[in-house]
């Protein structure tokens, strides 16, 4: 019986659901052409309402490689950009497209979507979350530290802007995986309180730990993993001048990666603007797995689409 499903934010799977997603992405990982549900090929309408490279190309060659055919369609180029409303776009794409993949602005507005869609739904990234982009740092450290079932129990640890999508993210999936994850940021700049209890109690039943500090050194300390991000995001850069004096203690230079494990993963989801959120020393240098964790946004989506075209055909094959 088939289930529709969406990756709308991170907790919209469960533990076992995640490390299942995370397995089929080691085996794309290994073999690019590993599962093709796409054959048709079948088209995935994958849209855009901000910039991106990494999610543009990983989704754009992904599909193609399941056998799919992506259509990319960016803000300027829709009618959605000049004001069609969610609901209508999403009723005609939905008739047409296998899967439907979004990057855009509120998260109320993808939700829309998935409440009209009839197939799959994924965020490529919204204000709020950025799944995709941590089922690939998850991969990352399943790559580097022994695989999949070595996620659970380890320390991640996050610098920065920590109201951001990215660290709201790692909060749920980080809980969702049973991790003990440390977010630290400035006051004014930390995750809202909705995030952190539903972190908190993902935590209580996954075996995790959640801590949100303004101490940069509490929370590298000891981590296995440790991440950061722009102190701007898309959407942001009118801030520029307010944004980037307080972070500079949760700068991620030597001295703060020296108080990670010695052998602790660096990891940016990328644009990274060296000398800012990160020193060169740290991103160019040997803890630092950046071009893998790009290259696995790839392997990771691949297997997330790959597993929800699964569910909602009931097909058991697809899932491992
Ligand atoms: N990390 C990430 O999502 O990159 P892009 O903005 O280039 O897609
Ligand atoms: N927080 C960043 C992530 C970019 C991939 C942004 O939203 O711009």
């Amino acid at each position: 019986m088939g289930q529709l499903r969406h990756m709308l934010r991170d907790d919209d799977v469960n533990h076992d659901e995640q490390k299942q997603i995370l397995e089929l992405g080691m085996k794309f990982r290994e073999n690019r052409f590993y599962h093709r549900p796409f054959e048709g090929p079948q088209g995935v309408a994958v849209l855009f309402d901000k910039p991106s490279t990494r999610t543009r190309s990983s989704f754009s060659i992904g599909v193609a490689e399941l056998g799919g055919y992506p259509l990319v369609i960016d803000k300027s180029g829709s009618q959605l950009g000049r004001g069609e409303p969610i609901s209508d776009t999403t009723e005609v794409l939905t008739r047409m497209a296998y899967a439907l993949v979004w990057r855009t602005f509120e998260q109320s507005r993808i939700e829309e979507m998935a409440r009209v869609a009839t197939v799959p739904v994924v965020n490529a990234l919204t204000d709020e979350f950025h799944p995709c982009q941590v089922l690939a740092d998850f991969l990352t450290i399943a790559q580097f530290k022994g695989g999949v079932d070595a996620l659970e129990g380890m320390t991640i640890a996050y610098l920065g802007d920590a109201a951001n999508n990215m660290s709201n993210s790692y909060l749920l999936a980080g809980a969702v995986a049973g991790m003990h994850v440390r977010v630290a940021g400035p006051n004014g700049f930390l995750p809202d309180d909705a995030v952190v209890q539903d972190a908190e109690a993902i935590a209580a039943t996954t075996g995790g730990s959640i801590l949100v500090t303004t101490d940069p050194k509490e929370a590298v300390r000891d981590a296995d993993c440790v991440f950061t991000d722009t102190w701007v995001s898309m959407g942001e850069e009118d801030q520029y001048a307010v944004r980037s004096k307080p972070f500079w203690p949760y700068q991620v230079n030597e001295e703060l990666m020296a108080l990670a494990k010695p052998d602790a993963l660096f990891q940016h989801c990328l644009p990274a603007y060296r000398g800012k959120e990160v020193t060169a020393a740290v991103i160019d240098g040997p803890q630092s797995v950046v071009w893998d964790e790009a290259e696995n946004r790839l392997h990771a989506q691949k297997a997330l689409l790959t597993w929800l075209i699964g569910k909602q055909r009931g097909d058991e094959s697809l899932l491992v």
